[in-house]
């Protein structure tokens, strides 16, 4: 084949077939296609699109590209979930274990944080001692022993979107619907998984700003997972402020530990975190046949949370991957930042509005997030929210402390900060949490 023709067939808005698509997948992974002819390719493809046929033979292409994990040998269902990602979305941390403890098996393979969003492997790595970097024979063993395993992406796992995504990051071409949904499900479907529940977000500090964005990758992800095998559903949930009341790697562990316990953190908060939580496990119990139904579900999330059993698989893993377990009992042994500064009211009122984009591009000015893959984290770096959307504040109240290093650049932080909370006289209209459902 050459390539020239499918760049040719697709800036002219054709179909490519999925022989044309696998072909092309082997060759720019064996090095038989420069990046400048792909990059046009993607190009292309960022204005033409792809169909459902052609993204799911994207994504079967891109799976098979590395090596994929068969864990049909280890009994229970292999369930994962995914997000698009956002601001204080810790939401993995919880549902993993907690998912374990009723029975599913979550082989999670996760991201790092990247611009105003973080990423599950960053927070789990402001554990002392916990390790990402899992052979495939540890990530195995352990699903086969505790039923869950939080790993990185390896060198040898899907390395066509490891390239590819490095590519598009580079060219503006990442913001294409096929081109993202082969992306999320290559890896995926590579890692194992046969049951897998998304979380797509929307609003201030999302990928997919406008809520029909959202929708557009919601129903390509469902049809193309469906067509690829698996069993899927997607809810469409708000990222207008951020998750919880936790910004900030070590922080964010904190908060799901006081879920996990069912502990009080001392804030009113932490409840759209929770409830977010339990209706995405719930999802993954009903869609593997674990429960009848979403009701029947629940009942067992809460209890696995309420019994502590989701703790102790939290605290098992942590162990395993050479984490310190003492952090469990006792979250004051996480990395702590070495200042910290309240942010106060202006005026009585009610918390019209949390920017999370704001917030997430403040995370990063205190040193919790990065703008380059090579940017160093500040595991104890971030802020902690007092207050929500909607909830009443008093003037001069503290509505957020901000925790740093001396690194931190502190006035673009606040300066964010400040832009991204407004009050107003009146309660607002109640912002719906979960937005939609597929199917
Ligand atoms: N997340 C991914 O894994 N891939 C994309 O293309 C976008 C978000």
């Amino acid at each position: 084949m050459v390539f020239l023709e499918l760049i040719e067939k697709k800036k002219g808005g054709a179909a490519l077939s999925a022989e044309e698509i696998r072909w092309l997948v082997d060759a720019y992974v064996a090095g038989e296609i420069a990046d400048f002819q792909m990059a046009a390719w993607l190009m292309a493809v960022r204005w033409q699109g792809l169909s459902d046929e052609e993204t799911t033979a994207l994504t079967g292409a891109m799976t098979v590209s590395g090596i994929t994990f068969d864990f049909a040998d280890i009994s229970g269902p292999k369930v994962d979930k995914h997000s698009t990602g956002g601001v204080g979305d810790k939401v993995s941390l919880i549902l993993a274990p907690l998912a374990a403890a009723c029975g599913c098996v979550v082989p999670m393979v996760s991201g790092r944080g990247l611009g105003h969003t973080g990423g599950t492997l960053d927070k789990l790595e402001a554990i002392p001692g916990f390790r990402t970097d899992l052979t495939a024979a540890a990530f195995r063993a352990q699903l086969t022993d505790i039923g869950v395993a939080m790993g990185a992406q390896t060198e040898d796992l899907v390395p066509a979107d490891r390239r590819l995504y490095e590519l598009r990051s580079l060219t503006a071409t990442v913001d294409e619907t096929g081109l993202i949904t082969a992306s999320i499900l290559s890896k995926k479907i590579a890692e194992g998984t046969e049951v897998l529940v998304l979380d797509v977000k929307t609003g201030s500090g999302a990928f997919m700003q406008r809520l029909e964005d959202a929708h557009r990758l919601a129903d390509r992800l469902h049809s193309v997972a469906t067509l690829s095998g698996l069993r899927c559903s997607v809810l469409i949930t708000d990222m207008e402020q951020p998750l919880g009341m936790a910004v900030g790697n070590a922080l964010e562990v904190a908060e799901s530990i006081d879920v996990l316990a069912r502990r009080d953190p001392g804030f009113a908060g932490s409840a759209d975190l929770e409830t977010l939580t339990i209706e995405l496990t719930a999802e993954m119990l009903t869609l593997s046949g674990l429960a009848p139904d979403t009701r029947a579900a629940r009942d067992t999330v809460v209890a696995a949370l309420d019994d502590g059993s989701a703790l102790r698989r939290f605290t098992a893993m942590v162990e395993r991957q050479g984490g310190d377990p003492r952090i469990v009992d006792d979250t004051g042994l996480l990395p702590q930042a070495a200042q910290s500064l309240d942010l106060a009211a202006g005026a009585d009122g009610y918390v019209a509005h949390l920017d999370a984009r704001l917030i997430g591009e403040a995370g990063i000015a205190l040193g919790a997030g990065r703008t380059r893959r090579d940017t160093p984290l500040d595991p104890g770096a971030g802020l902690r929210l007092h207050v929500k959307r909607g909830q009443p504040i008093a003037r001069d109240a503290t509505w957020a402390t901000l925790y740093h290093g001396p690194g931190a650049d502190l006035e673009r932080a606040v300066t964010k900060l400040e832009a991204a909370f407004s009050l107003v006289p009146d309660k607002p209209e109640e912002v719906h949490l979960i937005k939609e459902r597929r199917p």
